[in-house]
Formats: structure tokens, C-alpha cells, sequence
């Protein structure tokens, strides 16, 4: 196990995450951790970047025992400052200017060799800065490993002992061949075993959850039939089987077919232990009269909240009465790593717990209403390995890969009031556009894509007729973070396909377009 201990830089997660793709365990921690508290004797150290200065007051500082520890250490940005501060406190000083962005480094050859840490790294390499402090001098006992233009200093080793100090950030992407670095340090430096596999890892979350809730704990949580949701309910329900217990609300607001099937998905291919309410009726009922996304958005939340606890009591009572001991005591909650704000900073990890704006405020209720403890398995992983757990726990592929879509379903893909005539309109119509993306073969490549209504009446003929219809607006985007978007370049032959089967095949359309806006200044979802 590599310990990363976390002085709070927005980088600190791609460490564990690079570490994680050569197979190597790593574990974070908030820079303050007491060394002698561990349950675990790390083979290295990463001290990480932050965005404090060493030498101001309140600033963070790891506990001295690390250096006790002897074992490899690899200190970035702040934490190669905050090496070089405890040898000296004038070897810190602010640079002239913040250095963000790329820089070229090159590491140097003493007695004609490089060192370690670049091995396989002679020559060239592009890295990323991010500083505003500097070192003024080396600390004593070290030399300089690599310079890079603007930084004498880029890379610094102990001249005796397995201790590194690097100005740029190996864990970024636009790092090139920051792994190769990171694999110098964790497998040859700290002699790690590139033993962790999303198996082992699917075995220690499995114990941890048996741990936590005991042999009589039982768990509640909402499913949605996304990956995230289904991932986390399969995860709990090889844990602990029927003590887990699935709930899915049937908004009403649902794409078409999906609630019959994902109640066969979870239920009859998954075995877990789902109870569906049909709640569609009271959403609708409620949606009438409301044309403001925002008011549409809290109406669906408030709602969805009110479903869910009543289900909540009612399963709590179902519980109790099957014989099983012990109370509903733990609400699980299928967060991902981006969905955590922060990296754990140095104030400590309760700080840092978004709520999640998938189910609105839920986790809050059942945990401080309920006095429910939140339960987080995938809490340290990313979307892809996410999906990864999902192929090992043996969740089907079509089911692993699915698009994202908004808790407030089909509410928010159609503009201003909803209806039922207009859910049904764009669930067929939708239903028509993701087929022939299926068909074409571009699912896959498309990070999400959906059919949704304008309501506004467009002039069209049809068999010699003047009519009025409803304008579809197909979407379909690219993007790594959601963050950003490009709309998806469809080949003409394609989008004339459905457009042709969408005025065809769904009564009360007359003109289908493509929103070809990205993201900023659009959104993804049209509301
Ligand atoms: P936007 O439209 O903000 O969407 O570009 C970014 C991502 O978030 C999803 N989204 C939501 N998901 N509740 C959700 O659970 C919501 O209210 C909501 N609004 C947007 C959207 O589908 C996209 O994946």
C-alpha cells in the first residue's frame, strides 16, 4: 500500500487514481493523519500538492513520524515545500509569479546516469506546474534531479535516502508520462505489488460492508436502473443479500418501457431485493400548472423525498415483521469520486460530503431525520471503474454503458408544462432515436443522447393537410466530465432516418430538429 496523506490540492484523487491503473493499492488520507494511529505500515509515501503556503500561520504540516517511517517518500509541489521548510524554514520563498500551466523538464545525468525516479525517462518530457511558492535553495543532502525552464529545482532527491521533492504534478494527464514516474516510485523505488484488481477490490469492499453493518444491520436504498445506483444495490446485495433493501419510485417521468424493465433487471437478473411504487399518477397530478423548470425540478425532489419515506416506514414495518432483527440503520447512497467536492482536506473528511443532486436532499433526511448512517461504497471510484465493478459483479453490458439520465426524467425534456400526452410523445419519440443509435452502432460513442418536446405548435402538411404539431428536439453529446459538451456529429443519413420515422411514427409531431449547441453555453438537458 502507497499512503497518500492529502494537503487538499484539487489533485490529490488522481494519485490514488493513477496508482490504481498499475494495479498498485493506495490509500488517502488527510495530511494530518498520526502515523502511529495507522492500521497499516505503508512500503511509500506521496505527500500532495495544496494550496496553502508552508510558511504561513494555520498552514498544514504532516506529522514528523513520517520520516521515521523509512520508507520511500515522494513529496509534490506543497509537500516538496513543506520538506524543504522543515530542514530550513528559508529554503521556502513566494515566487515573482504563479506558474500554472506546462513546462519542459529534463532530468539530469550524475555519473552519467539519471536518476531512479526517471528511469525510462531520459531526454525531454512535457510537465504541468501549478505553484506560486518556490524553493530558494536545496535543503541539505539533496541535489537536483531534473530542471525544467523556468525551475532549478524541478526535482530533487536525498542524496542517501529514497526521498523525492517535485515542483510539477506527475498525477495530471497533461503530465506526459506522469505514470511512468509514478511506477519508478511505487514499483521499483517501494518495491509494491501490482496486486490490486477490481476483484480484489469488489472482496475488501464486501468485508468492509459486513463490518460495518454487522450480522443483523439492514440497509435502505433508491435505484434508478442507472449504472451508478445498480452497481451500488448489486454490490450490497452480495454482501448482505435480503437485508438490503432496493427502492424504485415510478415517477411517471420514466423513458419508455424502462420501469417494467429495470424491475426486471434488478429483480430477476440481479436478485435484489426491489420494491417498486407507482407514484406516477401524484407526479403528473402535481406537475399540472407548473411551466418553471426550477419549480418543476423541487416539485419532483419534494416529492420523490415524501414517496420515499413513506415506502421507507412501510418497508421498516415489513422488516420487523419478517423475523429479521435490528432496525433499518444504514442508507446507502451510490456517490462517485467527482461527486465528493473536495479532496479530503487537512480540516478532515466530514467537510467534504456533497449532497448528491440525483435524489434531492434524501441523504439528508434519512441520516439526520431518520437517524440512518450513509453508507458510500463507491465512494473512491470514477465513472469508468464504476462501470468496471459493474462487469465484474456480472451486471450485463447494455445496463453497465447506459447514458445517464436526470432524476427528474422526461420533466426537464419537455419545455414548459408536462402532460401526459407530452411524456408519451417524447418517450416514443426517444424511444425511436436511441434505437437507431443502437442500430447504428453509436451508442457507445455518445455520452448521452435523448429525444425531447417543444410544445410550441409548428406549421407542417401531411397527406395534403395544413396541421399543427409539436417541435422534437433530438441531443446528443460528447464529454469526459459533463462538465463541458460537443454536440455529436451524426452522418446526414442517419438524422433524415429519424426524423422520417419521428413524423411517421409519433401522432401530434410535425418537425424534428438537432441542437447542435455545446456545452457552455448550453446544457445538456434542455431545462
Ligand atoms: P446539464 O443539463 O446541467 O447536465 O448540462 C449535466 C448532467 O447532469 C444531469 N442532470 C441531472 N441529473 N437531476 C439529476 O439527477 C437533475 O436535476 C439534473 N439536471 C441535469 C444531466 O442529465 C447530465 O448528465
Amino acid at each position: 500500500t502507497i499512503l497518500t496523506l492529502d494537503f487538499g490540492s484539487q489533485y490529490t484523487h488522481l494519485i490514488s487514481r493513477r496508482l490504481r491503473e498499475l494495479n498498485v493499492f493506495s490509500e488517502m488520507l488527510p495530511c494530518t493523519q498520526k502515523i502511529s494511529e495507522l492500521d497499516f505500515t505503508p512500503k511509500g509515501i506521496i505527500l500532495s500538492g495544496g494550496p496553502y503556503s508552508v510558511y504561513e500561520e494555520g498552514s498544514p504540516h504532516v506529522d514528523p513520524a513520517v520520516f521515521d517511517l523509512n520508507v520511500p517518500i515522494l513529496a509534490i509541489c506543497y509537500g516538496m515545500q513543506e520538506i524543504a521548510y522543515r530542514a530550513d524554514s528559508s529554503n521556502v520563498i513566494a515566487g515573482t509569479h504563479r506558474e500554472y500551466g506546462h513546462s519542459i523538464l529534463k532530468a539530469q545525468k550524475i555519473d552519467g546516469h539519471v536518476d531512479r525516479l526517471f528511469q525510462d525517462l531520459e531526454g525531454s518530457m512535457r510537465v504541468w506546474m501549478s505553484h506560486g511558492d518556490k524553493l530558494a535553495k536545496l535543503p541539505e543532502g539533496f541535489h537536483t534531479v531534473a530542471t525544467s525552464d523556468n525551475s532549478e529545482y524541478a526535482a530533487i532527491a536525498h542524496k542517501t535516502e529514497p526521498i523525492y521533492g517535485l515542483q510539477f504534478h506527475p498525477e495530471v494527464t497533461h503530465t506526459q508520462n506522469g505514470t511512468q514516474l509514478l511506477k519508478n516510485f511505487a514499483i521499483d523505488i517501494c518495491a509494491c505489488k501490482q496486486d490490486w484488481t477490481m476483484d480484489a477490490f469488489l472482496e475488501q469492499e464486501i468485508a468492509q460492508i459486513r463490518e460495518l453493518v454487522g450480522e443483523t444491520g439492514q440497509v435502505l436504498g433508491a435505484v434508478s436502473g442507472g449504472v451508478d445506483s445498480t452497481v451500488a444495490a448489486k454490490l450490497m446485495t452480495e454482501a448482505i443479500g435480503d437485508r438490503f433493501w432496493a427502492v424504485l419510485v415510478n415517477n411517471g417521468l420514466m423513458r419508455l418501457n424502462e420501469c417494467d424493465q429495470v424491475q426486471k433487471d434488478l429483480k430477476e437478473h440481479l436478485g435484489i431485493n426491489l420494491t417498486v411504487v407507482d407514484a406516477s399518477q401524484q407526479f403528473l397530478d402535481g406537475l399540472k400548472g407548473v411551466s418553471d423548470p426550477e419549480k418543476k425540478r423541487k416539485f419532483i425532489g419534494g416529492k420523490f423525498i415524501d414517496v420515499f419515506e413513506a415506502e421507507a416506514k412501510r418497508i421498516e414495518d415489513k422488516a420487523a415483521a419478517s423475523g429479521k432483527a435490528g432496525n433499518i440503520n444504514f442508507f446507502l447512497q451510490g456517490t462517485l469520486y467527482p461527486d465528493v467536492i473536495e479532496s479530503l482536506s487537512f480540516k478532515g473528511p466530514s467537510a467534504t460530503i456533497k449532497t448528491h443532486h440525483n435524489v434531492g436532499g434524501l441523504p439528508e433526511r434519512m441520516t439526520n431525520g431518520q437517524g440512518m448512517q450513509l453508507i458510500e461504497p463507491l465512494r473512491s471510484l470514477y465513472k469508468d471503474e464504476v462501470r468496471a465493478l459493474g462487469r465484474t459483479l456480472g451486471i450485463q453490458e447494455e445496463l453497465v454503458m447506459r447514458h445517464p439520465f436526470p432524476g427528474p426524467g422526461i420533466a426537464v425534456r419537455i419545455l414548459g408544462e408536462v402532460s401526459q400526452e407530452k411524456v408519451d410523445i417524447a418517450r416514443k419519440a426517444d424511444h425511436i432515436f436511441i434505437s437507431e443509435i443502437r442500430k447504428a452502432g453509436l451508442y457507445n460513442n455518445i455520452s448521452q443522447a435523448y429525444a425531447a418536446v417543444d410544445p410550441s405548435r409548428a406549421v407542417g402538411v401531411m397527406g395534403d393537410r395544413r396541421v399543427y404539431g409539436y417541435i422534437i428536439v433530438l441531443r446528443a453529446v460528447t464529454t469526459t466530465d459533463y462538465m463541458t459538451a460537443e454536440a455529436f456529429e451524426f452522418p446526414w443519413d442517419f438524422l433524415q432516418r429519424v426524423m422520417n420515422r419521428i413524423v411517421n411514427e409519433v401522432h401530434g409531431v410535425c418537425r424534428v430538429t438537432y441542437d447542435i449547441t455545446s456545452k457552455p453555453p448550453g446544457t445538456i438537458e434542455l431545462e
